[in-house]
Parts: structure tokens; sequence; C-alpha cells
């Protein structure tokens, strides 16, 4: 197998994201007990880093995403994006979703083009752009089409390119392909590396299925819960496009397995 050279160099300016000693706590409905959810995450991710993250259900990882996105706010550290603490949502940090979230009642164009909304662009150039980011998905054909038209994972390549039509330089994934079949899991991951490749954005992707983790990521981070803390951070040092029945990969894959069985 040719392999295509390891992408390491970072292909954008600034500093990448930086996660300084941030804890999250939910205070409970009735108001008087506090579940820590997180506690003392420390991460550097590098401009154009591919992180994966996976760890129990529940030990934190959504909320983690939540607060990369401004969605939700430290207890205590902070999160700062090429050095500048983040405050609320921003253009700069795109998101997808598990289930794709597409308004039934627009076309992929038009779902497409929501990710546009607060974009500082004339409405020319938001047809350009979002026609771009259809095409960067394989979805030319179908932009007219509605929701419900189209399959699973055709709906999560819109929610891929809705979240990337901005040109984040973060792009958060919340367990993409949790909810497709295998066949259409494997393609999608590949054709996200191949988008990665050819964006040179930085990626943090959560996900379930381990073999993800090491497939996609230049570091898979590894969770563990009660409070939601990083266990580890495994190196994945192996050229890509990567191949699952490589003894390396399958060593790291059962590496990272046996950590991840210990804590779950
Ligand atoms: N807004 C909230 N208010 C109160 N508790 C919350 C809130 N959001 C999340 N939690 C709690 O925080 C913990 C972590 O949730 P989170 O969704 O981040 O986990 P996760 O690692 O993404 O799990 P999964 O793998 O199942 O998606 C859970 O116990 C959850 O109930
Ligand atoms: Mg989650």
């Amino acid at each position: 197998m040719t392999a295509t050279p390891q992408l390491s160099l970072p292909a954008q300016h600034g500093n990448g994201l930086r996660l300084e000693h941030v804890s999250k706590r939910f205070v409970n409905a009735g108001g008087d007990t506090q579940l820590h959810v997180l506690d003392n995450i420390q991460l550097d991710i590098a401009p154009g880093e591919f992180i994966t993250i996976v760890g129990a259900s529940g030990c934190g990882k959504s909320t983690l995403l939540r607060l990369i996105l401004g969605l939700e706010e430290t207890n205590e550290g902070r999160i700062l994006l090429d050095e500048k603490p983040i405050k609320g949502t921003g253009l700069e940090r795109g998101i997808v979703f598990q289930d794709h979230r597409l308004f039934p009642w627009l076309t992929v164009e038009q779902n497409v083009a929501v990710g546009l909304k607060n974009a500082p662009l004339s409405p020319a150039q938001k047809r350009d752009t979002v026609r771009e980011h259809i095409h960067l998905v394989g979805l030319q054909d179908f932009t007219a089409s509605y929701p419900h038209q189209i399959s699973g994972g055709m709906a999560q390549r819109v929610a891929i390119a809705r979240g990337l039509v901005n040109r984040p330089s973060v792009l958060l994934l919340d367990e993409p392909f949790g909810a497709l079949d295998a066949l259409t899991r494997t393609r999608l991951q590949r054709e996200l590396q191949n988008i990665w490749q050819q964006e040179r954005i930085t990626m943090v992707h959560v996900t379930h299925d381990v073999d993800e983790a090491v497939y996609l990521g230049d570091r898979v981070v590894v969770m563990q819960p009660h409070p939601g803390r990083i266990r580890r951070i495994v190196d994945i040092d192996l050229p890509r496009p990567r191949n699952s029945s490589d003894a390396r990969f399958i060593a790291l894959r059962d590496d990272v397995l046996s950590d991840f069985a210990e804590v779950s």
C-alpha cells in the first residue's frame, strides 16, 4: 500500500485550542447537589490536528464539546482559541451532532445555507460558498432534495457541509457516525479524513468506536468518568490512510480498548 505522508504540520497559523484546568459542575434540578462532570481537563490541540475522544457514557464528552462551542461556561479553568479565551459561540467553531438536525422543510442547499446566516458575505458569495461545500461532501446532485429524500449517510454529509460552511478553524464532531450502518460509517470516516486533509482544520471528534478513533486521530484522548478526566492520551503514529487490518493498527486499537474497557 502506498501511504500518503502523515499530515502533521499545521496548515494554519495561530496557537490552536488550549483547555486549561477546565472543570464543569452541574447543579441538580432541586439545586442542592452538584454533579461534578469534568475535572481539571488539560489539553493542547495544535492547529490542524485531528483529536479523537473516547470514554464511557456520561464521562462528559458532549459537555466538553459544548464548552468548546461556547454553549456552556466552565466553572474553573478556561478555553483559549489562538490564545484568546472563547466567549459564547462563534463562526470559527462549527459542530456536527450524532443526529443531523437538518430542517425537514428546507432543501439540502438551504440547510447548508443556514450555517451562513450570520456570515459577513454577499448573497452571491453565500451561494458560491454553499455550493462549494455541497460539492466537498459529494452531494452536488442533491442540492434541491429535502432531508426525507436522502439517506442517513447523506444527511450526515449535509450536516458536515453545514458545520464547515463558515470555514471554521475548529470542527467539533459529537459521534457524527454513531447512528449509521457499518459500511456507511466506514465510507464517511474516509471522506471526513479526505476533507480534513483538504481543509486542514482542527478536528475534535467524539466517538464510541475505538477503531474510528484510531483510524482518524493524530491522538486519541481516553477519558474516564466520575468525574470526567483525561485518563491517557495515545499518539497514533501511523501513516494515512490507515488500514485497520495492519498489525500496528490492531496493536494500538487493542491498547486503547483495554484502557477503555477498564474504565467503562
Ligand atoms: N445541562 C445539564 N444539566 C445537568 N446535568 C447535565 C447537563 N448536561 C449534562 N449533564 C450530565 O453530565 C454528565 C455528562 O454528560 P455528557 O452528555 O457530557 O456525557 P457523554 O460522555 O457525552 O455521554 P454519552 O457517551 O452517553 O454521550 C451526565 O451525567 C449528564 O447527565
Ligand atoms: Mg455525548
